[in-house]
């Protein structure tokens, strides 16, 4: 367990899951030594994209109910400054495309087709995004789903199709990238990437690439980034609702409860569904929850690079 409300020096990263400590060490020494946290974030989940071991992100990531790929992400340095992709399906750097999106267009978000053929018209080399061992995992499912229709990450299992498992099992807690940096100028950048839910249905899109939902971030409040089932985040506009909490005062601890326990009063997740959020306040204060046990995050400072147990946990004896 972390001491509460830890504090963190410039600079600074914090992230989702342990499987982003490879992103985080590849972006440190250039953040460490001056470098800008946009670049910092981007670069942490590029990483996450390239890895086919994380399923849940870029090249390896599960596929939908068709077996067909389709990647979302966001960047977001303030409510003027954010960029975003939803749907992209011949692209594998998506956190690259939303920075792209950010920088080059007067637009906030560019989604499915129009997301690739802007990456087309900027030269950018297509990628065939489904793994083998992700079309295997899907092939069973398919046989599998076809009996149970498993439910587990998602919402109601009385939703045709709303919540489908992999593979039946329970959900491996592997999810959205997502990541915090504070650079030695005190300026603060986020970044998330995800290829969804796994065998979602065709066309659905989550709280990852939805500034407000899977991420936000105001130089007058903070960043958060949210991971787990996005509809619950949609609902309660998760990382807005942490941001904005901080921005009034809360502590960033109080910021995570917050939507953790409202989540919980208004969507009364099943007992393994899990959401988890991290928190970073501009004098460097963070925190993390979740709401099961198996959520973990990486911190990258002076010190090094480590993954811990968050500091809240709603509901840890699940
Ligand atoms: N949190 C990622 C998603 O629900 O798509």
């Amino acid at each position: 367990m972390q001491p509460q409300n830890s504090q963190s020096s410039k600079p600074f990263m914090l992230a989702t899951w342990s499987f982003s400590s490879n992103g985080c060490s590849l972006a440190w020494p250039n953040l460490h030594s001056g470098g800008d946290s946009l670049d910092a974030v981007c670069t942490a989940a590029r990483e996450a994209e390239a890895d086919s071991k994380v399923d849940s992100v870029g090249f390896g990531g599960l596929p939908d109910v068709i077996g067909r790929m389709s990647l979302d992400a966001c960047v977001m340095m303030s409510p003027e400054k954010c960029g975003s992709v939803c749907a992209v399906s011949r692209h594998l750097h998506v956190t690259d495309l939303a920075r792209l999106v950010m920088e080059r267009t007067s637009h906030v978000m560019l989604v499915g087709e129009g997301a690739d053929s802007f990456a087309d018209s900027l030269g950018i080399p297509q990628t065939e995004l489904l793994s083998d061992e992700a079309r295997r995992a899907w092939e069973r499912w398919r046989s599998g789903e076809r009996a149970t229709r498993p439910t587990d990450q998602g919402v109601d299992s009385g939703k045709l199709f709303s919540s489908p498992s992999p593979i039946g099992e329970k959900h491996i807690p592997h999810d959205t990238i997502g990541v915090l940096a504070i650079d030695t100028r005190g300026v603060m950048a986020g970044a998330c990437s995800t290829s969804g839910m796994p065998f979602k249905l065709s066309g659905r899109v989550g709280d990852s690439p939805i500034p407000g939902h899977g991420i936000y971030v105001d130089p007058e409040g903070g960043g958060a980034v949210a991971t787990g089932t996005g509809e619950f985040v949609m609902g309660v506009s998760g990382s807005f609702l942490a941001v904005e909490c901080m921005r009034r005062g809360s502590t960033p601890l109080e910021a995570v409860r917050e939507v953790l326990e409202r989540i919980e009063r208004r969507h009364k997740p099943l007992p393994h569904q899990q959401v988890g959020i991290i928190a970073l306040a501009p004098d460097g204060r963070w925190s993390a929850g979740a709401l099961c046990s198996g959520f973990a995050v990486t911190i990258a400072d002076a010190s090094g690079i480590q993954s811990v147990a968050p500091e809240w946990i709603l509901r840890p004896e699940v």
